[in-house]
């Protein structure tokens, strides 16, 4: 039994188990292949090759929503330990803008979209403690309109990105309480759509990312009991396509991310059994470059960071063998989440 203990009551028990042991016998596993995990721990560490550090490498190109990208695709392979944490701390620690907020690189304007990676990756380290905990949540609370909803940054665009990504940012600082909770709440609330899903302002259409976002909200506020649970797992569970791999919306081409957009919402309301699991970590393993590591969004495609953390992450969320379950809501590990929650 997996106890979640994070997102607001209604996702606390789920038990994948003694499904799992049969949908992995060595038979299956056999046939689907196997995580090349080692590979993909060094892919990680070495991308790009220009120095032989994975603290280099985040600096100079993948900036901090990447080194969160990185870094928790490592901490899920249980390979966090290779990394120097100090220089990677302090780097970002130079990201921080003098409003609290952070850039995505030092010297880079503030957004809420970085302030949360910050936030995380100084997470996985147990170091969250080093922040300057007020500054960072003004930020963040400054953010907030009228209406409930987050702007992103000081231009103002509105988006249910930055409603998650400033709920997610400060239950993991402890400091939900500085925001109008009900109000964010109800704003994510009139985003939601007749087919159930949600998109990023009222009225726009059904997206998973979007979906991820709403529904990480609400479970993160204890609100999940806005979300009608049958329709959204039944447009959620409409997404596996006959790869077996999951797309963002109808007609779309399935895509690695999408196994966790998709697939943490399902978990989040508690449908994930209404899709193929077993097809879905095959298209997983299929998009893997087995010789020189790393994930692509499809089969035979370029490998990225991106869609390495999120095929990881996926494969987290279906208790593939030998990874770190991983926080459907939090997106961080949950011995991660438990270490900031119940302490
Ligand atoms: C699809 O993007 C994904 C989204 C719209 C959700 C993005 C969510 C965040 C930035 C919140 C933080 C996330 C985590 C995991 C902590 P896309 O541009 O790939 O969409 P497309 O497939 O339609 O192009
Ligand atoms: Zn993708």
């Amino acid at each position: 039994m997996n106890e979640k203990t994070t997102a607001g009551g209604e996702i606390q028990l789920i038990d994948l188990s003694n499904l799992l042991q049969l949908f992995f016998t060595s038979d299956i596993r056999r046939q689907m292949g196997e995580l090349a995990a080692e590979k993909h721990a060094k892919y990680i560490l070495t991308v790009e090759k220009k120095k032989d550090s994975i603290e280099s490498v985040l600096m100079e190109h993948l900036r901090i929503n990447g080194a969160y990208w990185g870094l928790t695709t490592l901490d899920i392979l249980d390979k966090l330990a290779a990394v120097d944490q100090e220089t990677i701390i302090s780097w970002v620690i130079s990201c921080q803008h003098e409003s609290g907020g952070f850039g995505g690189n030092e010297g880079h304007d503030p957004h809420l979209l970085y302030t949360l990676s910050a936030i995380q990756i100084l997470a996985l380290f147990n170091k969250i403690d080093t922040l300057d905990i007020e500054k960072v949540t003004n930020y963040i609370t400054a953010l907030q309109n009228e209406d409930g909803s987050f702007s992103g940054d000081k231009w103002g665009e509105i988006d249910t990105r930055f409603s998650y990504v400033a709920i997610c940012s400060l239950a993991l600082l402890k400091q939900l309480d500085k925001i109008n909770v009900e109000k964010a709440v109800s704003y994510i609330i009139s985003c939601k759509n007749l087919d159930g899903g949600f998109g990023c302002t009222p009225g726009a259409e059904s997206h998973a990312g979007q979906i991820f976002c709403c529904v990480g909200a609400l479970a993160i506020t204890g609100s999940l009991h806005y979300v009608d649970k049958d329709l959204l797992g039944w447009w959620l569970c409409e997404r596996q396509v006959k790869s077996g791999g999951l797309n963002g919306r109808p007609e779309k081409l399935p895509d690695v991310c999408y196994s966790w957009w998709v697939l943490s919402s399902l978990i989040m309301i508690d449908r994930v059994h209404w899709i193929d699991k077993e097809k879905l970590v095959k298209f997983i393993l299929d998009c893997q470059d087995k010789e020189n590591g790393g994930i692509s969004d499809r089969p035979d495609d370029a490998v990225d960071v991106f869609h390495t953390y999120f095929g990881v992450a996926g494969l987290s969320l279906l208790e593939y063998p030998g990874l770190k379950v991983i926080d459907p809501a939090y997106a961080l590990p949950v011995d991660v989440i438990n270490r900031i929650l119940l302490r």
